[in-house]
């Protein structure tokens, strides 16, 4: 069972800051594709009948006669008896409607190389990857990994995979081979599809060598059969005769025409691993029938999406689950026009992502807060200096956002005039689950407000029990969800102790909450050992084991502290092997960094390693992480009496204060 440390009352809100609300005006609630509110108590009187009416929005090559089976609690089916394509939904249907000619991707690469791609065109890239892929073997129920950089290819892979009723693991081009493998031996991944490099930061990110790198690990032998390789980037990289085969000289040879089958609407659609509280990362099974419906409707509902004019961008990498439910699926779903950027917002320069709104008259912006206080600290007169008036729904994803982030983002990016919708959800809620609907919520900065139709949401204390408006505690959802988790992939046991022994009949999702006068939701962070980094989920035994396993180390404690821009930063403490001579004191640091980086990815580099002599700990040998996350944060550590060696903690605190 997770273990909680509660960080509820340690999280003060300004007061004041809660009464200054945002009403839609009256010209945005007019317009709005959901202004009547009686669809929440709608959708709470018969949640059942609400969804069924939701999935009926897609095409079903077999319709569905039962919703929800939720008899063997807490694996849920919904739709159970109904069959779909999950790509064709994304792209024949709207072909086959006449929508054919509609841009579906704008793909802007970092070195500035541009693609349209329409709807038609991306069907037929699609069908002709799929059949490829079935000369690769690939087939219903198999499951492939993709390690690709934000290009067109990466959304067509990962289309032409699920076409064939085959599930994807994507695997964010910023892990590592270890991280790599880890998901690939995991999943046991027959193919691997990649390219040489993407572009970021104005350099070459290097991709097929760290798969080689990948594969080779543990002696070599992997369930891994062939690569296939897109060539992005041309640096020049290693092919293995018999295994690794290039996109560009296969694909030719295959036809656009493909059939696309209905697999059932519980056929596994895809594998995206997060971190937990314990080292392993647990791959969360998504199926298809449920999973798509609630990424469509959250899609169209929240951002208010009008796919005949509005154009849609969404920053996360496809890496991500952000990527998969609003890059890919639900604004596919939903015959939207999108905008997909290779790079980092700072290439050439911190103007990139407003050229890129400017340009193509972007009218739906949605990012991370840690994002938007990166561009404000850079400062207002650069997006001031591009025409930005095109957006008219702003959102918000990842961690909470700071209500002077909120106001920033409000005035500089959305004249003062564009909704913020703060979107609350997680990889194991596969769509959004908590948001304001823009023609109805009136916003409060910092909040993300009200549950969604259909979605039943509840604050309870430890004991499981609801607590008062005005009062903190635990989210949880107490009736399944379309979009849910089915499971953790391999590990059905993982499952249930993870998310539903907490209590009982209900999910908990490892955040912390509290719900205000007006019954809105305020998010807290996460109560367990789950660290937001830049809204990435890292675990911060995951970070542990990795510095243990360096010959240098003895022990390590790792803590995520308050950080300016990127909401936490990862703070390790270890303490080295007494014989070690290996690494001086000083050289470890840096060595330490680059070890972690090594091993898991380069968002997981701790922001500050600390060597210290010992780990404070209690008499039973805990180590007590809250002291030095106090530390870290440049607190007061408070009461240290339960240490058992209350002196450890001075010496630290010297360490720490000294360095700093
Ligand atoms: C955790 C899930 C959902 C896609 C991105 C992250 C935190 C996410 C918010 C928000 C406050 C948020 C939670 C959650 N989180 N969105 N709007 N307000 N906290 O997905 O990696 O699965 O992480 O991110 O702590 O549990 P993820």
């Amino acid at each position: 069972m997770t273990e909680l440390h509660g960080t509820i009352e340690s999280h003060p809100l300004n007061p004041g800051e809660e009464a200054t609300t945002y009403p839609p005006t009256p010209e945005f609630r007019a317009q709005a594709n959901i202004n009547d509110s009686s669809v929440y108590w709608r959708a709470a009187q018969d949640p059942e009948a609400y969804w069924a009416g939701r999935a009926n929005e897609l095409r079903w090559t077999k319709p569905f006669t039962e919703v929800l089976d939720w008899s063997n609690p807490p694996f849920a089916k919904w739709f159970a008896d109904g069959e779909l394509n999950v790509a064709a939904n994304c792209l024949d249907r709207h072909v086959a409607a006449g929508l054919g000619d509609r841009v579906a991707i704008h793909f802007e690469g970092e070195p500035g190389d541009t693609r349209s791609i329409t709807y038609a065109e991306l069907t037929s890239e699609v069908k002709r990857a799929a059949n490829m892929l079935t000369s690769l073997g690939v087939k219903a129920g198999d499951r492939v990994a993709i390690y690709m950089p934000m290009i067109p290819e990466a959304v067509i892979s990962m289309l032409a995979v699920v076409r064939l009723g085959a599930a994807h693991s994507v695997v964010f081009g910023g892990f590592s081979a270890e991280s790599l493998r880890a998901r690939i031996d995991d999943a046991e991944a027959e193919l691997v599809i990649t390219a040489d490099g993407g572009y970021r930061k104005g350099r070459v990110s290097a991709l097929k060598p760290t798969v080689d790198d990948a594969l080779a690990l543990h002696g070599g032998g992997s369930t891994v059969q062939k690569v296939l390789v897109v060539e992005r980037t041309a640096q020049g990289v290693a092919m293995e005769a018999g295994r690794d085969l290039w996109w560009h000289e296969e694909i030719p040879s295959f036809d656009d025409q493909h059939e696309p089958l209905g697999f059932p609407a519980e056929n596994p659609l895809f594998i995206l691993y997060t971190s937990g509280t314990t080292g392993k990362p647990k791959g969360i099974l998504h199926t298809s029938g449920g999973y798509l419906t609630q990424a469509s409707a959250t899609h169209r509902d929240v951002f208010d999406l009008k796919p005949e004019t509005d154009v849609y961008w969404c920053t996360a990498d496809i890496g991500w689950i952000t990527g998969h439910s609003y890059v890919v699926y639900g604004p596919l779903a939903n015959g939207a026009t999108q905008v997909i950027y290779e790079g980092t917002p700072e290439t050439p320069d911190w103007g990139r992502w407003w050229s890129i709104i400017q340009k193509y008259g972007v009218t739906i912006f949605y990012t991370a807060p840690t994002a938007i206080r990166a561009c404000m600290k850079v400062g207002r007169q650069v997006p001031e200096q591009y025409d930005l008036s095109s957006i008219r729904v702003l959102g918000s994803v990842g961690e909470p956002i700071n209500p002077e982030a909120w106001r920033w983002y409000h005035e500089v990016i959305g004249a003062g005039s564009a909704p913020i919708v703060d979107t609350w959800w997680q990889t194991e809620t596969g769509a959004i689950m908590i948001a304001p609907l823009p023609g109805l919520t009136s916003l409060k900065p910092g909040s993300a407000q009200v549950p969604q139709p259909g979605i039943d949401i509840s604050i309870v204390n430890d004991a499981g029990d609801r607590v008062d408006r005005g009062q903190g505690g635990l989210l949880t959802v107490r009736k399944p969800w379309p979009s849910m988790v089915r499971g953790i992939w391999g590990d059905p046991d993982r499952f249930v102790d993870t998310y539903w022994s907490q209590f009982g009949d209900r999910y908990f999702a490892g955040d912390g909450a509290r719900v205000d006068e007006d019954g809105d939701v305020w998010l807290m962070g996460r109560v367990d050992d789950v660290m937001n980094v830049s809204g990435h989920r890292l675990s911060t035994a995951e970070i542990e084991s990795a510095l243990v396993e360096h010959h240098a180390v003895a022990e390590s404690a790792v803590v995520g502290a308050d950080d300016e821009t990127t909401g936490q930063a990862v703070v390790a403490y270890c303490v080295l092997k007494s014989q070690q001579n290996i690494l001086s004191e000083e050289d470890a640091e840096g060595e330490l960094k680059k070890h972690v980086a090594a091993q898991i990815g380069a968002i997981a580099r701790p922001r500050n390693i600390y060597i210290v002599n010992e780990l404070p700990k209690t008499r039973s040998g805990k180590i007590v992480r809250r002291i030095l996350k106090q530390l870290a944060e440049g607190k007061d550590v408070g009461d240290t009496s339960t240490l058992a060696d209350t002196m450890v903690m001075s010496v630290i605190q010297a360490k720490v204060s000294g360095i700093k």
